[in-house]
C-alpha cells in the first residue's frame, strides 16, 4: 500500500474581510494523497483551492482542523513540512537578472545541499524539463513557459517527496504544457506525491488518479474518475462536477 504523504482533517480557513465580513474559504475538508499518486483538486474561480495549498505549504496558519504532510503537521513542524515538500504557487518569483541555471543553484544552496548534488540535480531537472536551450539565459528574459519550468525546477530542486502545484500549467501552450505534465507523471512513477489544482476538467480527468471536487470551499466528492462517473452516473467530469456541485447546493 501506497503511504499517506498528505493529510487533511476537518481543515478550516476563514478570511476576515472588512467589506465581505467572514469568508469561509475553506470548509471542513478532509482527504489523502499518497506516494506514486496524483491528486487533483479541481473547482472554479474562487472554490478555495490555493487557500487550502497554501496551508498545506504552511504560509497560511488554519483556523480549525489539522493537516500533515509526509507525517509532519504544518502548525506545529513547519520547518519539517517544507523539507518535505516543493510548492509552486501562481507567483512564484523568479530573479529577473539571474539566469535560469543560478537561479535552481541558489534554491539548492537555500535547502542546504552541496554541490555536487545541485549540479546533479540541476542535470537531472533540466533533461525531464526540457530546459537546456534556455538554461543560460536570464530568467528576465524567458517566456512565460520557460519560466513556470525554472519556477517548479527552483521549488523542487530538494527532491521532495511531495509536490503541491498550483495550476501549474494554465496559461501555457500545448507543448510547454504536456512537457509539464509528462514531468508530473515521471514524478508520480518515481514513487512522489503530486497534489495539483486545476479547474480544467480534461487536465482532471486525463492527469489524476484521483480527483477531488472543491466547491465554494466544500470537498463535495473525492474518488477515481470512474468512481465518480459510477456515484454520479455520468460518463464525463463536466457532468460530474455539475452534479456534485448541484448536490452541495
Ligand atoms: N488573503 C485573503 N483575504 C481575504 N479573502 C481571501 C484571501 N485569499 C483568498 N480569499 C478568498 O477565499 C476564497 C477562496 O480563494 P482561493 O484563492 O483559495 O480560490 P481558488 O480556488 O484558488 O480560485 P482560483 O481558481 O481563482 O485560483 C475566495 O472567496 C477569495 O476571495
Ligand atoms: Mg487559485
Amino acid at each position: 500500500m501506497n503511504k499517506v504523504l498528505v493529510q487533511t482533517i476537518g481543515l478550516t480557513k476563514n478570511f476576515k474581510d472588512r467589506k465581505r465580513g467572514v469568508i469561509e474559504a475553506v470548509k471542513d475538508v478532509t482527504f489523502e494523497a499518497h506516494s506514486g499518486e496524483i491528486f487533483g483538486l479541481l473547482g472554479p474561480n474562487g472554490a478555495g483551492k490555493t487557500t487550502a495549498l497554501r496551508i498545506l505549504a504552511t504560509i497560511l496558519k488554519p483556523t480549525a482542523g489539522t493537516a500533515t504532510i509526509a507525517g509532519y503537521d504544518v502548525v506545529r513542524d513547519p520547518d519539517s513540512v517544507r523539507r518535505s515538500l516543493g510548492f509552486l504557487s501562481n507567483d512564484t518569483g523568479l530573479y529577473g537578472r539571474l539566469s535560469a541555471r543560478e537561479m535552481i543553484i541558489y534554491f539548492g544552496k537555500l535547502y542546504g545541499m552541496d554541490s555536487d548534488r545541485i549540479e546533479a540535480r540541476l542535470k537531472e531537472l533540466c533533461d525531464l524539463l526540457d530546459m537546456s536551450e534556455f538554461l543560460n539565459r536570464r530568467c528576465g528574459k524567458l517566456s512565460s513557459g520557460q519560466k513556470q519550468k525554472v519556477s517548479i525546477s527552483r521549488t523542487i530542486v530538494h527532491d521532495p517527496p511531495v509536490l503541491i502545484l498550483d495550476e501549474p500549467t494554465t496559461g501555457l501552450d500545448v507543448l510547454a504544457a504536456r512537457n509539464i505534465v509528462s514531468f508530473i507523471r515521471t514524478a508520480r512513477d518515481q514513487g512522489k506525491c503530486v497534489l495539483l489544482s486545476t479547474h480544467i476538467m480534461g487536465e482532471a480527468e486525463r492527469l489524476c488518479d484521483r480527483i477531488g471536487i472543491i466547491h465554494n470551499g466544500v470537498m463535495t466528492a473525492v474518488g477515481t474518475r470512474d468512481e465518480l462517473f459510477d456515484r454520479f452516473n455520468a460518463d464525463e467530469l463536466e457532468t460530474v462536477f455539475l452534479r456534485a456541485v448541484g448536490e452541495a447546493a
